[in-house]
């Protein structure tokens, strides 16, 4: 299967948001000497939306759909996830954000990249069940 076939809903939703959070980051960081709060708020919220999304939907639907087995990635994930929403919690400064963007870029790399977690035949039965939690992701704000 090609990499542009193996990535399917799941992929085109989640990679376009890590794009749309990238651009909110890189806005608030355009100033080097403070953080533009105005694009960091949109980002740090979209940011812990995204990674509920994952945390509470995507790695236990992909574990269900493996029969209780998770995916390899899901630990060195959620660990990376409870770092960046540590860094989300006080004022962000540009150090703070730098610090952020040090964890996203390889994270993402893991969930996007050859043989990622957001990779159709990864997720295999599991988009089924990602697609029922869909819609309380979006009543999730
Ligand atoms: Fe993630
Ligand atoms: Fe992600």
């Amino acid at each position: 299967m090609t990499v542009e076939r193996r990535r399917g809903p799941i992929f085109e939703f989640l990679a376009a948001d890590h794009a749309r959070l990238d651009a909110l980051l890189q806005a608030a960081l355009a100033r080097s000497e403070q953080i533009d709060r105005g694009p960091f708020d949109e980002f740090r919220e979209g940011l812990l939306r995204h990674i509920a999304i994952e945390k509470k939907i995507l790695l236990p639907a992909a574990r269900e759909a493996r029969g209780g087995d998770p995916l390899l990635q899901a630990r060195r994930l959620r660990i990376d996830h409870g770092a960046i929403a540590a860094l989300l919690v006080p004022t962000p400064t540009p150090e703070i954000a730098a610090e952020i963007r040090k964890i996203l870029g390889p994270h993402n790399v893991v969930e996007e990249g050859e043989g990622g977690v957001y990779m159709r035949d990864r997720l295999a039965r599991a988009i089924r069940v990602f697609r029922r939690g869909f819609h309380a992701a979006a009543a999730m704000g």
